[in-house]
């Protein structure tokens, strides 16, 4: 593949044994240095898909080509090239830090000097540095998660792959922890595809996304993409007015689709472009006065509810 594309999956399919059909005919692809986000409520495939691309689970139907190969005929080369951080990253709890990574950077086959400067350079990037020679065992599940991704770092591979990264951290090291996966993109060149169902959380970090919904992939763009073909590219508008008539003067304006009326003066309007120009003229000229007004594009997750209400009631 020398397209840019270093992930390609066609028709991937995965039935349980059980009779669940977890992953039902995926087409996704992953292009050279970029960060495609998985995103789906609980259930919806993704740990499946991320299995099967790995080939740590065989597919019922379809291909999976990363980097040139089938990670079924070759898992080891698969796992030399593709750095794989699960949502339950397990260590040895009796072995340091450094002695898991060790432990890795072995199985690629790195000489001792090399092997010790990967993992002292990747601990340090992670703040383990003064920790790597404890037992994991004694690692807060923060401290776990940057081990996974010092592992991911020290193996220097050419993509990727995080289940949940986030999972279980609290919001301040969750977005710290996002930085560092976008560094890993930025300063390793690294492809990366990682999964999540907290969307809001991700977006910022995710050149592209993709929406699962019971192991079907729906839509699948960046997130401006997905916000005008999902909300028609709308704003939302928050105003904090007095004044006559208000409610009227704010229907009327160009590009504004909705107006709702709050609470202590507070105004909710839709709009399809940014009218905070035509707003402050219009209450101006009607003797109003305004005392807030700030606009936003409709989150991620905004888009993410209003997609799948909509896919709820088609169904
Ligand atoms: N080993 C298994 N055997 C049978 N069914 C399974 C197995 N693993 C997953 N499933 C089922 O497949 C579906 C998809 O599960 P999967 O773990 O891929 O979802 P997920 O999107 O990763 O969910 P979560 O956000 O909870 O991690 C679920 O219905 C789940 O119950
Ligand atoms: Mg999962």
């Amino acid at each position: 593949m020398d397209d840019g594309v270093v992930l390609r999956v066609e028709g991937l399919t995965k039935d349980y044994p059980n009779g669940i059909r977890a992953v039902d005919s995926l087409d996704l692809e992953l292009k050279r240095g970029e960060v495609f986000g998985i995103l789906g409520p609980n259930g919806s495939g993704k740990t499946t898909t991320i299995l099967m691309l790995l080939g740590l689970t065989e597919p019922t139907e379809g291909q999976v080509d990363i980097l040139g190969l089938d990670p079924l005929r070759s898992p080891l080369e698969v796992k030399k090239r593709v750095a794989y951080m699960p949502d339950t990253v397990g260590f040895y709890e009796e072995m340091s830090g450094y002695e898991n990574l060790d432990y890795t950077a072995r199985f690629l086959g790195l000489e001792a000097e090399e092997r010790k400067r990967r993992i002292e350079e990747s601990m340090e990037k992670m703040g383990l540095r003064e920790r790597m020679h404890h037992k994991v065992q004694t690692y807060s599940h923060g401290m776990r998660r940057r081990l996974g991704l010092a592992e991911v770092i020290c193996k220097k591979p050419e993509i990727a792959i995080l289940d949940e990264p986030t999972q279980g951290l609290d919001p301040e090291s969750a977005a710290e922890f996002l930085e560092l996966i976008e560094e890993l993109k930025r300063e390793e060149r690294i492809s990366i595809l990682l999964s999540s169902h907290m969307l809001d959380q991700v977006q910022t970090v995710c050149d592209r996304v993709g929406l699962f919904s019971k192991g079907k992939l729906l839509i699948s763009g960046t997130v401006a993409e997905l916000s005008s073909r999902i909300m028609g590219g709308k704003y939302a508008v928050i105003l904090k007015a007095d004044g006559r008539e208000i409610k009227n003067r704010l229907e009327k304006i160009e590009g504004v689709s909705r107006v709702e009326e709050r609470e202590d003066s507070y105004f909710h309007i839709e709009s399809e472009e940014d009218v905070r120009p035509t707003i402050v003229e219009e209450i101006i000229a009607g003797g109003g006065r305004i005392y807030e007004l700030s606009i936003q594009r409709h989150s991620l997750d905004t888009i993410y509810r209003a997609y799948f209400k909509e896919v709820a009631h088609a169904a």
